[in-house]
Formats: C-alpha cells, structure tokens, sequence
C-alpha cells in the first residue's frame, strides 16, 4: 500500500470526467487526437493506481453521445484509439486483474469493435481487481430515456404495474446496473459542469474540480483529490 497521506476514508467508486486533451495538445502545437492519446496513457496509469490503492470502482467518461459532432477525423482518432486501448487490455487480460464492463449506446459502433467490446467482457467477467467502466456514446439523458423505455415496454406487456415503480425499478434499468454511485466524481480541465454524465448516479457524489488538462493529472493529483474526499463529511440530505 503506498503511503498516501493523511488519508483515512477512501471512496469505494471514482467518476472521472477526462478533460483538457485538446487544450494539452494545442498547447504543444498538437492534433487533439495526440492529447486524447495522451489522455488515454495518463489514463492507464492512474487506474493501476488507483487498483493498487484497493479502490473498488472507476468509471470514466471516453465518448459522449454530443462528441460526435466534433470533426470527423476526431471521432475517427478516438475510435481508433479505443481499437488500440481495447486491444491492449485484451492481450493482457491473462496477467492483469482488472474486470471492464461499459455503459452508454454501444449499438452504434462497428461491428469490429463491438466485437472486442464483447471479448473483453467475456475475458474479464470473473476478475476481482479494479472494476472499470468506460463511458462510451454515453449521455445520462439518454440513459434514462433508454431506461424509461424499457420500464415503458414492460408496462405496456403487463410485466410491470405502473403502482410499483419506484427508484429502484429506474436505478436498476441504467446501463451500469449494479455498480455503486460514484462516492467522488473528478472532472479536469478547469470547467465545472457535469456534461450529461451519470445525472442520476452522481445525485450524493462529492465533487471535485481542477484546472489541471486531464493529460497532466499525475498521481499526486489524485492523492489531493482523495486527500480532499478524506475531509468530506457526507451527510446523504440528514444532518
Ligand atoms: C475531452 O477533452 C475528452 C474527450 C472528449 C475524450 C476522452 C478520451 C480519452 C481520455 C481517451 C480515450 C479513452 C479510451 C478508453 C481509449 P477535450 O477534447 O474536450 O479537451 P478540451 O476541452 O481541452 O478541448
């Protein structure tokens, strides 16, 4: 266990929002694709951080239902890259303990990819290290219009009865269901807003903002972050 400080409680699950990677890049005169590739590594390392520290749950956000309206080479980049991060993980799946499951509108990626999405589920079902969750064509408000849907569906095939709805019956039609919420949700790259990730999950989730380009965000970053999660005193709407 590395020595991190005075912290005392950690979160048991971890929300990332990844940003900055364009600023990084243009900053050094770069494509934005090289700062999401940046952002890609930054973000391999600091899950095996954040494993080795026996945090249980992180979920990140790497495409957004929004993203792809950005230039098309862009998207392309970005696909690109999962191609390759999705790979890697599949290559070292036999050495490595982490489990990796996903959450958004897959349906909408070739079917290649698709397919290694698939694998790398299958490959890492039973695994007990660091659960990771990958945000991808994820927006929470299609998330819950998804999830509405379905409640929808089966209420119209009298599967359920609209008196026994209730917040579970929503909760448990998410994409990431039965992961925990996020106990800490961190966003780089200096903005404040949420972006349309997890609207419902995050509704007692302390939040953290940095200035720091999601591509620079290092380790002793992230020790500041649980540093300042240690000090939080939740209080879930009681006194
Ligand atoms: C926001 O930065 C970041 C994204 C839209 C994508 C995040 C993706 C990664 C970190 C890598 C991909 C991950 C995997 C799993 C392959 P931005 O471009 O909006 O930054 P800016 O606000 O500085 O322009």
């Amino acid at each position: 266990m590395r020595n991190t400080g005075d912290i005392r409680v950690l979160p048991q699950h971890i929300a990332i929002i990844m940003d900055g990677n364009g600023r990084w890049a243009s900053k050094r005169l770069l494509p934005h694709n090289a700062g999401h590739r940046a952002g890609a590594q930054n973000l391999r390392k600091l899950s095996e951080e954040i494993e080795k520290l026996g945090i249980k749950y992180l979920t990140v956000y790497a495409l957004s239902t929004e993203n792809w309206k950005r230039p098309q080479k862009e998207v392309q980049g970005l696909i690109k890259l999962m191609h390759e991060y999705f790979q890697q993980y599949i290559d070292d799946s036999k050495k490595n303990d982490m489990k990796l499951t996903f959450i958004g509108d897959v349906s909408r990626f070739e079917p290649d990819l698709q397919q290694k999405i698939e694998t790398l589920k299958t490959l890492t079902r039973g695994k007990n290290g660091l659960h990771v969750t990958l945000a991808i064509n994820y927006g929470a408000r299609d998330e819950l219009t998804r999830a509405v849907r379905r409640i929808a569906e089966e209420v119209k095939n009298g599967l359920l009865n609209p008196d026994d709805i209730n917040e579970e019956t929503l909760a448990k039609r998410l994409d990431g269901y039965p992961t925990p919420d996020p106990d800490l949700l961190i966003k780089a790259g200096g903005e404040m807003r949420l972006s349309n990730f997890m609207l419902w999950q995050l509704a007692y989730t302390e939040m953290y903002f940095t200035d720091i380009l999601w591509p620079d965000f290092g380790i002793k970053d992230l020790n500041a972050a649980l540093e300042w999660f240690g000090s939080r005193a939740r209080r879930y709407g009681g006194r």
